[in-house]
This record gives C-alpha cells, sequence and structure tokens, in this order.
C-alpha cells in the first residue's frame, strides 16, 4: 500500500473533478454527494482525459465520444466504452484527500 496525499477537500466542490499526473498513470479524483472517488483519468476507449468530461452523480462523461463509466467501480455504463477503469481506494483525512495508488 502506497497512500499519497492528492488533494484538499475544499480545492474539489461537489460535483466536480481533479486530474492527477502520476508516474503511472493519471488519476481522476471525483467529489460526489457521498465522498470522493478515484478512477484513472485515462477513457478506455481513446485516451482521452475523463476530467475534461462531466460528472453526474457517480456517471462520468467522457468527452470524446460520449462513453460513460460508474467511478464507484470503474465499470462501463455505455459503448462505446467496454473496458473498465482502474480504480484506486480514497479516504479523507482531516482535510485532505488520499488515494492508495497500487489500487
Ligand atoms: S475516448 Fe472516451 S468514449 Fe471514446
Amino acid at each position: 500500500m502506497a497512500w499519497i496525499k492528492v488533494a484538499d477537500v475544499a480545492e474539489i466542490g461537489v460535483g466536480e473533478m481533479k486530474r492527477v499526473e502520476l508516474p503511472y498513470d493519471d488519476v481522476a479524483i471525483y467529489h460526489a454527494e457521498d465522498g470522493f472517488y478515484a478512477t484513472s483519468d485515462v477513457c478506455t476507449h481513446a485516451a482521452q482525459s475523463l476530467t475534461e468530461g462531466r460528472l453526474e452523480g457517480h456517471i462520468v462523461h467522457c468527452p470524446r465520444h460520449g462513453g460513460k463509466f460508474d467511478i464507484r467501480t470503474g465499470e462501463p455504463k455505455s459503448l462505446p466504452c467496454v473496458i473498465p477503469l482502474q480504480t484506486y481506494p480514497v479516504e479523507v483525512r482531516g482535510g485532505e484527500v488520499w488515494i492508495d495508488d497500487e489500487g
């Protein structure tokens, strides 16, 4: 396990996203109504940054071809996406958001 701080809670409002570039993956941090989630930021269809799309509830919409993923599980929810996103465990520690970057 390798936990790293990726954001301050205050910098990502509810319904917003933040892209964090790590050496081996770009990670999307999502602030949903019920807390924070993290997945790869890279759409599994054609490598589009998902944080350039939009978040509705627990569904992130890819801006390039309209694919969707559930941010809780990484599961694809509409074509053309068929490969799940990598997900990362998230913890809120005080006013900070941390992820386990080993997934
Ligand atoms: S790149 Fe995301 S749906 Fe095509």
